[in-house]
């Protein structure tokens, strides 16, 4: 089945209103996807659990939402302009002028095979800067050059004293975002692996500049984002960190590891990122702006620019990843069915309610008055009522999008409030009481 899970995925999402291709209609756009209603609720889920485990449930992290689009000062002093900073080296084919990336094997293959029997010349490698470029303001003349962010995390380091000053925070802090990045990747490939726009979620967490502290804050964010990223629903020997070796590490980084996950397309690739970038930004942005960025402690008396560790990943890669780990194909009761296996907590839908037969009022109006009723108190959770087709289909569909719980509505539930609560991954069914109906699927 691993050889074209990638396939599947990508034709459950679009088939299921997970994920489609961004303007399918006037011929899309390379790396753009959208997320439909079933995949916009999943990746919700997902942040939901970011924000609740690295902002929410802790007293040391700030949360905050920094604008897109920023100025060009803020990428000179990021380094993200220019030879060192976002940048990939890239190769023409001198017969079709086409650029791909010099340090990509796979793409270089790829686009020699397009070529058929030709043999094709590259040039030479050049950089080439991922920066999306926009302008701001009405006229040519005037407009100020801007970029869409390359990545989240400037957003937080530009308002580091802004937090200071409004929050007066005690290292150790973090503050943490989630939010859209933009890259003009130059082979954008892998459904949402390597997009043009996607989302990120940061923390970057200030510490005392101090190498003993350093490596013990590493440490710990490593293993948080490890357990965090395990909780998803991956299997253990799915997930393995990989340090970046000297040559590969972005240009603000003294150490750099790599959350990977083992995909069925090629093989290990990055999901999460964990990088020490020591006084890089503060200082940098400090000297380009003129303001001073140094934290004062008040217990030693001395002022210093603090370091900062930082937990990066990317939701979309999270999603897709995700979805891949999930898919499951199997026989129940003698039928082969595909359902994804997806972790309750994210599950675009965490129960289904159905009455048995939908041409028979009394049962209708007990599914409606169940629905309603946990909707209500299960407020955070997506619920789904479902009256089409017969139940077995109802269950396929619910199993095919990974509802883990499906609640059905029959002449019992009218005698003794009783309903059937069918589990996603056994099929089983119990009889339980509407009231313990909430606990159950909370569970
Ligand atoms: N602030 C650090 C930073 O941006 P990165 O390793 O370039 O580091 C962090 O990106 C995460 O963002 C990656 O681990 C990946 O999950 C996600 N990401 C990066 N580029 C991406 C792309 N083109 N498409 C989808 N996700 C991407």
């Amino acid at each position: 089945m691993t050889n074209d899970l990638m396939e599947k995925v990508v034709s459950l999402c679009k088939r299921r209103g997970f994920v489609f291709p961004g303007s399918e209609i006037h011929g899309g756009l390379s790396g753009i996807y959208d997320y439909g209603p079933l995949g916009v609720e999943l990746r919700h889920n997902i942040k939901q659990y970011f924000w609740s485990k690295f902002i929410a449930d802790r007293d040391d992290v700030y949360g905050m939402s920094a604008a897109i689009l920023m100025p060009a000062k803020v990428w000179e002093a990021s380094g993200h302009v220019g030879k060192m900073g976002l940048v990939d080296p890239v190769v023409e084919c001198k017969i079709c002028h086409e650029r791909v990336r010099a340090d990509q094997p796979e793409a270089i293959s790829d686009h020699e095979a397009t070529h058929k029997k030709e043999k094709v010349e590259w040039s030479e490698p050049k950089i080439f800067n991922l920066l999306v470029e926009t302008k701001l303001g009405a006229s040519e003349e005037t407009a100020n050059k801007a970029y869409l962010r390359g990545e989240i995390t400037q957003g937080v380091h530009v308002n580091f004293k802004n937090i200071l000053d409004s929050m007066h925070p005690k290292l150790p802090f973090g503050i943490g975002q989630i939010g859209k990045a933009f890259r003009n990747e130059i082979t954008p490939r892998d459904f949402l692996f390597r997009q043009r726009e996607f989302e990120q979620m940061e923390v970057q967490y200030y510490i005392k500049p101090d190498e003993e502290e350093g490596k013990k804050q590493f440490e710990y964010w490593k293993n948080f984002a490890m357990e965090w990223y395990l909780d998803l629903g991956f299997k253990k020997e799915n997930l393995r960190f990989r340090q970046h070796a000297d040559d590969e590490r972005a240009h603000y980084a003294k150490d750099a590891w790599d959350i990977e996950y083992n995909t069925s397309f090629a093989g290990w690739k990055e999901a999460w990122g964990i990088h020490h970038r020591g006084d890089w930004d503060l200082k940098r942005h400090s000297e380009y702006s003129n303001t001073d960025l140094s934290y004062f402690d008040e217990e030693t008396k001395q002022r210093f620019i603090p370091w900062d560790i930082e937990c990066s990943g990317g939701v979309d890669r999270a999603v897709m990843f995700v979805l891949m780990e999930a898919y499951t194909e199997d026989t129940l009761g003698d039928e082969p069915r595909v359902y994804l296996k997806l972790a309750p907590h994210i599950a675009p839908i965490r129960a289904a309610v159905f009455p048995l037969l939908k041409n028979k009022p009394e049962l209708v109006a007990k599914a409606r008055e169940v629905y309603e009723s946990l909707k209500l108190s299960a407020n955070s959770y997506q619920l789904a009522y479902d009256d089409n087709g017969n139940i077995g289909k109802r269950y396929r569909r619910q199993d095919e999008i990974g509802t883990p719980h499906c609640i059905t509505i029959d002449f019992t539930t009218l005698e003794d409030d009783t309903v059937t609560l069918r589990d996603r991954d056994t099929g089983e069914q119990e009889r339980i009481q509407i009231s313990e109906l909430l606990s159950k699927i909370k569970a």
